[in-house]
């Protein structure tokens, strides 16, 4: 993908952007839009700050983000970029951006934050999107809850150059991961793993869409495991990763799972490889998400019976709720510029909630999904000992063979997860594209 390509595709994404905010402003009876990246924030009691993570509406707007900039736009007019630039010598100030998107903006150097209110004059009813600050103080309505839902319901459809950065993502991450596999074989520690991956991705820590969980054994039954141990166990075999990249402020999201050897845990992982493909294949435009996530449901029981880890049907082990001891999560959600992407359960721009199906608390997307949608796709099997021992107590274990369960227990568990889009024919699996681009 070169700049020129990407500039093409970000201008037609910014007309995209500047039409949505005509309309909500519009409706919402605003003269024009500020929207501000956001400040550091500072740790208690001392001068070192938090990592930077932007206000996600404005990383919409602008693809490398840097401390208490804004974007103001008015209907009509071409969009500012307000950029702050201080004078510093404690800290390299940032350079003023090049690239493939500046042009599309009228550029604003200030050395202080506080020059907006100057930059705008008088007039006008604002609406800003941005925390509130000593330079937006007085400017505006901040985050008005009706044109903000509006805006961030829209970032579920992700325009073709949304799709191309997250497609750019995932090539980071796949080449990520399978570094992260090579040093699993060569005998590194989850530590040392972490290390290969951020190598690969070319990511300093803080830099990534999230922590890396990077998982051994029985590391793998804790759903968001977040140490590293420095010391490889005796018997090392099995070895989850769930780490992704970012590209201009997009997010990739994956999953892999791998054995030490052959054997059961293997076989099972091959099984849920297949039933992952197979959900992924339903995501389009059209389907309602909770579908997708139920019938993952249906999928796993048919495996655990086919494993011998369940006895009886699988639609008893999914009418029983059995397979929820199993896989305890959702099936996925939106994916974008945050890693759990925004409205995910929203009803409708004007807000409201698309209720979860019934024993299924932790589904993040219940939307129909629509052309353009980015989704997870990430079943998992596990082998938790706090909801075995739930489902011995209410009964639901009389269906589990424990014994089965005891053996694959210290392999943890298994998720894989891919990054999917809907739109016109076969779902674009970006995940799988991006491990065979690096293979
Ligand atoms: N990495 C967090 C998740 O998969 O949702
Ligand atoms: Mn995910
Ligand atoms: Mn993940």
């Amino acid at each position: 993908m070169t700049q020129a390509v990407l500039g093409t595709l970000y201008g037609d994404h910014l007309r995209e952007l500047c039409a949505r905010a005509d309309r909500v402003l519009a409706d919402h009876g605003f003269d024009g839009l500020i929207v501000g990246s956001g400040g550091l924030r500072y740790q208690y009691l001392d001068d070192n700050s938090y990592p930077f993570k932007p206000n996600p509406r404005y990383a919409a707007w602008i693809p490398d983000a840097t401390p208490d900039c804004f974007v103001t736009y008015r209907p009509g007019s071409r969009p500012w970029l307000v950029f702050h630039q201080p004078d510093d010598y404690w800290y390299l100030p940032p350079s003023v951006p090049t690239g493939y998107w500046v042009a599309a903006f009228d550029l604003q150097v200030v050395r202080s934050p506080g020059e907006l209110g100057r930059l705008l004059g008088a007039g006008g009813r604002w609406a800003v999107l941005a925390e509130p600050s000593a330079a937006t103080a007085g400017l505006g309505d901040h985050d008005p809850a009706g044109l903000a839902m509006e805006f961030d319901y829209a970032r579920a459809a992700k325009t073709p150059y949304e799709i191309e950065c997250m497609a750019q993502a995932s090539v980071l991450g796949a080449r990520a991961h399978r570094a992260a596999e090579a040093a699993f074989r060569a005998g590194a520690s989850e530590y040392e793993i972490h290390l290969a991956y951020c190598q690969a991705a070319g990511a300093r820590e803080e830099e990534l869409p999230y922590n890396n969980i990077i998982a051994f054994n029985t590391h793998a039954a804790v759903l968001h495991y977040q140490h590293l141990d420095r010391q490889r166990p005796n018997a090392t075999r099995s070895f989850l990763i769930d780490a992704g990249a970012r590209y201009a402020g997009y997010c990739s999201d994956i999953t892999r799972t791998h054995a030490a050897g052959p054997g059961e845990f293997h076989a099972l992982i091959a099984a849920l490889d297949t039933v992952q493909q197979s959900l992924a294949d339903r995501v389009r435009p059209g389907t309602d998400y909770r579908e997708i996530h139920l019938a993952a449901h249906r999928e796993i029981a048919g495996i655990l019976v086919r494993h011998g880890i369940v006895a009886g049907t699988p639609e008893a082990a999914f009418e029983t709720g059995l397979t929820s001891v199993f896989f305890p999560h959702g099936i996925g959600h939106l994916l974008g510029l945050q890693v759990h992407d925004v409205c995910g359960l929203a009803a409708g721009p004007q807000g409201g909630t698309r209720p979860r199906p019934a024993g299924h608390p932790y589904l993040r997307l219940t939307r129909d999904l629509e052309a353009g949608f980015v989704v997870t796709i990430e079943p998992g099997i596990y082998f938790i000992d706090s909801l075995l021992a739930a489902a011995a107590a209410d009964g639901r274990g009389r269906a589990i063979d424990w014994k089965r369960v005891e053996a694959l227990k210290p392999c943890g568990g298994i998720r894989i997860e891919d990054n999917v889009v809907a739109g016109a024919g076969a779902p674009r699996n970006l995940t799988r594209e991006a491990f065979s681009a690096t293979a």
